[in-house]
C-alpha cells in the first residue's frame, strides 16, 4: 500500500518529538509543515528537510497534496484548525488539551462525523510501556476485578522552562498534565460517572493552580484518586512518570518509581521492569513520552489505512475533557460534578 502522507501544523517545543517519531512511523510520512512563525518554520524544515512550507494553514490546505493533518499547536487554535480540516475532508490529529471547553471539543467531533473524517486526539499517555504494562496485568485477571486505584503524578520538575505559556495561563496542571492522568485513570478502570476535586496553587510565579486531587467514581463502582503536582520536592524526581496502585478482589498491582511492575495475585508475586526503549532521537527523561508519541502515530497510520477507530478518538477523548471540566467545577464550587449531564 502506498504511504499515506501527512501535514502537520505548528512547529514549537512538542512538534520536534512528532516529527522525530514520523520519521519511524511505518506507512506514513510528513510531506509539508507549518507554522504562522517564519522561524519555526525554518528550523523545523531544515532539521527534516521538508520542503513545502506554509506560514498560512488555509494555503496550506487550499494547496492540498496530503491524506492526513496533525495538528500540534497549541489549544487556542484546535477547533478551527480542526474544522478547516473538516471542510477539506482530510482526516486530523488534534494535540490535547483538544479543545478549550466541552462544547467547542462536541462542534469538532461533529464536524469531522458530518464531514465522513476520522479524528484522533494526540493522547499519548495511555500508550506508554509502563501504563501498557498495567493494562496487560489488569486484563490477565491476575488481581480480580479492581475496586480502587490511584494514578498519581508528583513533580517538581521546571515545565515552564521549555513551555512559558504553561506559567501564563488561568489554568495549569488540570488542563495541561492532569488530562493525562484522567485519561489514564479511564483507560485502566473504565469511564467516570462523577468526581470531587480540590485545587491549590504553591508556586507563587505562575497563574494557574500546580497542584489538584481529585476523587473519582467510575462506573464500575470502583473508586480512585487522580493526584498531580508540579510542587512537590522529592528526593528522586520521578517526571515524567506516572505512578499506579490498584487493589483488585484477588490481588494488587504496583507501578512505582524507576518503572517497577509489582503484580501481588493468588498464585505469587511477580515483579518486572516496564521501562520504556530510549529511542535513537529520545533523550532522559522524556523518554517515556516520547515513546508513546511513536506508539499513538503508528496506530493512527494503521487504523487510517486499514480502517477502525483509534483508541483515542475525538469522541472518546470527549469524556476524558469532560472529567477536566468537571474538575474546575468541583473545585470551584465544593460539589460533587455529574459526569453524564456534561456529556448530554
Ligand atoms: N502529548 C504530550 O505529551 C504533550 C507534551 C507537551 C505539549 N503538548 C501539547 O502540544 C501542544 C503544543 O505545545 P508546545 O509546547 O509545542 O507549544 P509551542 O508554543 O512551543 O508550539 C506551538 C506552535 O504552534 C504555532 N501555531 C499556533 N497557532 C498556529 C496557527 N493557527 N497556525 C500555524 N501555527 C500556529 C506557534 O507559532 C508555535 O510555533 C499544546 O497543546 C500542548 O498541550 C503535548
Amino acid at each position: 500500500m502506498a504511504e499515506l502522507k501527512g501535514a502537520l501544523i505548528g512547529c514549537g517545543f512538542f512538534a520536534i518529538n512528532q516529527m522525530h517519531a514520523w520519521q519511524d512511523v511505518e506507512g506514513a510520512s510528513i510531506v509539508a509543515i507549518c507554522d504562522r512563525d517564519p522561524e519555526r518554520l525554518k528550523l523545523v524544515g531544515d532539521q527534516f528537510g521538508i520542503e513545502r512550507r506554509y506560514t498560512d494553514a488555509a494555503a496550506m490546505f487550499a494547496d492540498g497534496g496530503f491524506d492526513f493533518v496533525d495538528i500540534a499547536t497549541t489549544v487556542a487554535s484546535h477547533r478551527a484548525l480542526v474544522e478547516m480540516a473538516a471542510s477539506h475532508k482530510i482526516p486530523a490529529i488534534c494535540q490535547k488539551p483538544f479543545a478549550k471547553t466541552l462544547s467547542d471539543a462536541k462542534a469538532m467531533v461533529e464536524a469531522c462525523a458530518q464531514a465522513g473524517v476520522p479524528l484522533m486526539v494526540h493522547e499519548n499517555f495511555r500508550w506508554q510501556t509502563p501504563i501498557q504494562a498495567v493494562k496487560h496485568a489488569l486484563q490477565s485477571g491476575a488481581i480480580g476485578e479492581p475496586f480502587w486505584g490511584r494514578f498519581s503524578f508528583r513533580s517538581g520538575y521546571d515545565v515552564f522552562s521549555g513551555q512559558p505559556y504553561l506559567a501564563e495561563g488561568e489554568r495549569f496542571i488540570i488542563e495541561d498534565l492532569g488530562i493525562h492522568t484522567l485519561d489514564i485513570a479511564r483507560f485502566i478502570l473504565g469511564d467516570v460517572s462523577s468526581l470531587t476535586a480540590r485545587t491549590k496553587r504553591v508556586n507563587p510565579k505562575i497563574k494557574g493552580e500546580d497542584v489538584a486531587t481529585i476523587l473519582l467514581d467510575h462506573e464500575s463502582g470502583a473508586t480512585s484518586i487522580v493526584d498531580v503536582s508540579y510542587a512537590s520536592k522529592l528526593a528522586t524526581e520521578p517526571f515524567p512518570e506516572t505512578l499506579i496502585e490498584l487493589d483488585g478482589t484477588k490481588g494488587s498491582i504496583r507501578l512505582s518509581q524507576g518503572y517497577r511492575l509489582e503484580v501481588c495475585g493468588p498464585d505469587g508475586v511477580t515483579i518486572s521492569d516496564a521501562s520504556p526503549p530510549l529511542l535513537s532521537w529520545a533523550s532522559r527523561p522524556w523518554h517515556n513520552i516520547q515513546e508513546s508519541v511513536l506508539a499513538i502515530q503508528q496506530h493512527w497510520t494503521d487504523r487510517l489505512a486499514n480502517g477502525g477507530e483509534t483508541s483515542t478518538s475525538g469522541a472518546d477523548n470527549l469524556k476524558t475533557l469532560a472529567l477536566v471540566e468537571a474538575a474546575y467545577e468541583s473545585a470551584a464550587n465544593g460539589k460533587r460534578v455529574d459526569i453524564g449531564a456534561l456529556l448530554r
